[in-house]
């Protein structure tokens, strides 16, 4: 049976391998997805072992993205301008490295979510990797502006500086978090990680258009600071990262197997398998 596996440190929480399996069930395709703990230091080592008992691809999870993209012998366009890579494919001699996050968070949006981002206004906040790693499908929506927040400033500065030349006709900013007074967003998508360290944002609460729709990467069972703040200030559609993990997902799978899984139904199973145990 062909081998896949998430890769990564830790790996015991992933629902991952819940997302494969049931994409293989739904597309009939035999294959093997198990979750493989990684040494912090042994990463290549890990790699190495899973493609010499046979395996075919691996998703790269934290902290070992950007290891994976100086593993791969090959990088796609858009694993090149994330620099970091989440799933990699065994082809002959080859590693091929790819990622995955940044269309799968466009494809949540705009497929599941039916939120448009082109010609609409868009706020990123955040420039860490999470950041860097969808701004290149972002653009490739395109949106009338793309303006990047961040607490550290110059952060924000640099990724404008390196993806400038990837904004097309999109109107592309940076700058801080207290800049954002007196403008207005359609699309506002949360890249820090301060939800993770469960902590707010210390944003202008008038940066909404009528009808804004806010999103946020990460996902929680109960919820994250940034959506309850956001809902606090009056915006009615908002959206965990469940979907967007989904999506990444059901790329790396077509990549893998030529086929694509229909995600909807395995992400509405999985929203209610997990708010059952939450
Ligand atoms: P990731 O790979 O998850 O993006 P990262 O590269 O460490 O992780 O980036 C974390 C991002 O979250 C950064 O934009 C960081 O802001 P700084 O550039 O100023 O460090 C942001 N971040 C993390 N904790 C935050 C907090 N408590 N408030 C605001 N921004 C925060």
């Amino acid at each position: 049976m062909d081998r896949y596996a998430l890769i990564g440190h830790p790996v015991e929480h992933s629902k991952s391998p819940l997302i494969h399996a049931a994409f293989a069930r739904q597309t009939q395709q035999e294959l093997n997805y198990q979750a493989l703990l990684a040494p912090l230091d042994g990463f290549s080592d890990t790699v190495r072992m899973f493609r010499a008992e046979g395996g075919r691809g691996a998703n790269i999870t934290i902290p070992f993205k950007i290891e994976a993209c100086s593993l791969a012998t090959r990088l796609t366009e858009r694993a090149k301008l994330a620099g970091a890579v989440n799933t990699l494919t065994f082809v002959n001699d080859d590693i091929v490295g790819d990622n995955t996050d940044g269309i799968g968070l466009v494809r949540d949006l705009i497929i599941n979510l039916a939120c448009p981002l082109a010609g609409r206004h868009v706020l990123l906040l955040g420039a860490g990797g999470a950041a860097r790693g969808v701004l290149f499908p972002l653009f490739q929506t395109k949106p009338v502006s793309l303006t990047i927040a961040n607490r550290t400033v110059g952060h924000a500065q640099e990724l404008r500086a390196a993806f400038a030349p990837y904004a097309g006709q999109t109107a592309f900013t940076a700058g801080s978090f207290e800049d954002l007074n007196g403008w207005e967003f359609d699309v506002v998508i949360n890249a820090t990680s301060a939800s993770l360290e469960k902590k707010d944002l210390p944003l202008p609460s008038n940066i909404f258009a009528p009808g804004a729709f806010v999103y946020d990467m990460m996902y929680d069972a109960d919820g994250t600071p940034f959506l309850s703040w956001a809902h606090a200030a009056g915006v009615t559609q908002l959206s965990d990262g469940l979907g967007m993990l989904v999506e990444q997902a059901a790329e790396s799978f077509t990549l893998w197997r030529g086929v694509r899984p229909k995600s909807a139904s395995v992400l509405s199973s999985l929203r209610s398998k997990l708010a059952s145990k939450g």
